[in-house]
């Protein structure tokens, strides 16, 4: 199994959620590990918890400090712990925007409604008064804008007649504590989820011009040009022949090109079986950190090798302005 991820916990108060984040991380196969527990506030009970457990915990008030200084503190720490990802569990402060920004993509938080609706505090009350039939809870990525970064997972929480905000937010975190460890979970190893992988490909590959799927050989295949002249541009591979990787197969413009490119970033390229004698590169999809535009240019390249000339031709009219 590979390596598991690293994640740190940023908490303000009881940290149930981190809790369930910790226990989950210790059934196996478990993709990720808590190695920090950090809080703005010393006394927080789940920094007690945590320590029990014999995990990392840092805590830094944040009065007297300006919000650039604390965040900057804390950021050292989750660096100084070794975590890929920063996962809030109830940590109630605003963040820089420059923090959030250099973890965009690496950021979770949990909050307790069904966004889009109720961003901010008092979701609960603000569901009843409403009248709503469901309150709920969201796993979401952390952006700039408060609350409103792309939805990771959602359960809905029905409310009941006479519930209160807190016998609701009771019901709210059983569904938390077991939405968050499963949405960590999928997040942290989306980079090598086939489907996941397959389902970005697909999003950018039909994005172009005149495009459709089509199966080869097994393998999902994009193709440009219409049912009978199309010609395909880029192949997805899944482990084939023996293969670790998961890949994209793009059109390169030379066998010299191709294998210049597998020996220059051998972690980045690979030479298909089969598809390799014909010049198709492997762009390798299931490893961290992968560049996603590379990737749509590769797209976009190999269809332009291959796209009928009316096509290509309104493209380059396009780019001459
Ligand atoms: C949770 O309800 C979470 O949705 C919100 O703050 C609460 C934290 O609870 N962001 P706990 O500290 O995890 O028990």
């Amino acid at each position: 199994m590979a390596e598991k991820a690293r994640i740190a916990v940023l908490i303000s108060g009881a940290g149930t959620n981190m809790a369930a984040l910790v226990y989950a991380s210790r059934i196996a196969g478990c993709p990720y590990e808590v190695v920090l527990v950090a809080s703005n506030d010393p006394a927080a009970a789940g920094l007690a918890f945590a320590a029990a457990e014999g995990i990392a915990t840092f805590a830094l008030p944040h009065k007297g400090r300006t919000r650039e200084d604390h965040d900057a503190a804390m950021e050292a720490a989750v660096l100084e712990a070794g975590a890929a990802y920063i996962v809030l569990a109830g940590y109630m402060r605003i963040l820089s925007d420059g923090f959030v920004e250099r973890w965009a993509g690496r950021m979770l938080n949990i909050h307790p409604s069904l966004l889009p609706r109720y961003k901010g505090l008092d979701t609960h009350a603000r569901a009843i008064a409403a009248g709503d039939s469901h309150a709920g809870t969201s796993v979401h990525l952390v952006t700039p804008e408060l609350d409103a970064g792309e939805v990771l997972a959602q359960i809905a929480v029905p409310i009941a007649p006479g519930d209160t905000p807190e016998s609701l937010a009771e019901r709210v975190k059983l569904a938390e504590h077991q939405l968050y460890p499963r949405a960590v979970a999928d997040y942290v190893s989306r980079w090598r989820d086939p489907a996941a992988l397959l389902a970005r490909v697909r999003a950018l590959a039909l994005a172009l011009p005149e495009t459709e799927e089509r199966e080869s050989h097994g393998s999902p295949g994009f193709r440009v040009g219409g049912e009978k002249a199309g010609r395909f541009f880029a192949y997805f591979a899944d482990q084939h022949h023996g293969t670790p990787h998961i890949s994209l197969l793009a059109r390169t413009g030379s066998m010299d090109e191709l294998l210049n490119l597998v020996e220059s970033q051998p972690e980045v390229y690979h030479k298909p079986a089969y598809y390799g004698a014909s010049g198709w590169v492997g762009i390798i999809l299931n490893r961290p950190g992968v560049d996603w535009d590379e990737v749509a240019e590769w797209l976009a390249r190999s269809w332009r090798a291959v796209a009928p000339k009316r096509l290509t031709r309104l493209i380059d009219a396009a780019d001459a302005f």
